[in-house]
């Protein structure tokens, strides 16, 4: 499987990023990494490189497990699926419409409902390295 490797040394290289990332992107993102690895972070920029929104809107969803940004023609979605423990929790969110729909959708913590995960996906693994350092993996699985 092809995979590109960065390398960022702050949260703003983080941020510079995903920016850069942004019109790559499409569909189902996981981002996959421990606690304060930078997924949110990552996030952020993303969502500013689309345009949607500014990256102070973008938060961890706490309480809103879905927050969409933008409107209905180039929406981008980012769901935390941290505070759920059961499929049929996580079934009654509609996430095969979203992927159905081609939007982006950005995943936190969804590689633990590999069951619910389309086959075609990015994964974006993300680990700290040090406190400022970061090694982010980008993978397409499952395209021809
Ligand atoms: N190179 C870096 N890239 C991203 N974040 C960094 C970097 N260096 C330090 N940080 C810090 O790491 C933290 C990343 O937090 P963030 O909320 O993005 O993590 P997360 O992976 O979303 O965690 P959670 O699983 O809790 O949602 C922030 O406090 C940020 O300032
Ligand atoms: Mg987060």
């Amino acid at each position: 499987m092809e995979s590109t490797t960065h390398l960022t040394n702050s949260e703003e290289e983080t941020i510079q990023l995903g920016r850069q990332l942004a019109p790559t992107l499409s569909g189902a993102v996981l981002l996959i990494g421990n606690l304060g690895a930078g997924k949110t972070t990552l996030t952020k920029g993303i969502v500013e490189g689309r345009g949607v929104a500014r990256m102070e809107e973008v938060s961890s969803p706490t309480f809103t497990l879905v927050h969409q940004y933008g409107n209905a023609d180039n929406p981008v979605f980012h769901i935390d699926l941290y505070r759920l423990d059961e499929v049929r929790e996580v079934e009654t969110l509609g996430l095969d419409d979203l992927f159905g729909s081609g939007a982006l959708v950005l995943l936190e913590w969804a590689e633990r409902f590999p069951s619910l995960m389309p086959r075609e996906r990015t994964e974006i693994r993300l680990r700290a390295l040090d406190d400022d350092s970061r090694e982010i993996i980008i993978t397409r699985v499952g395209s021809a």
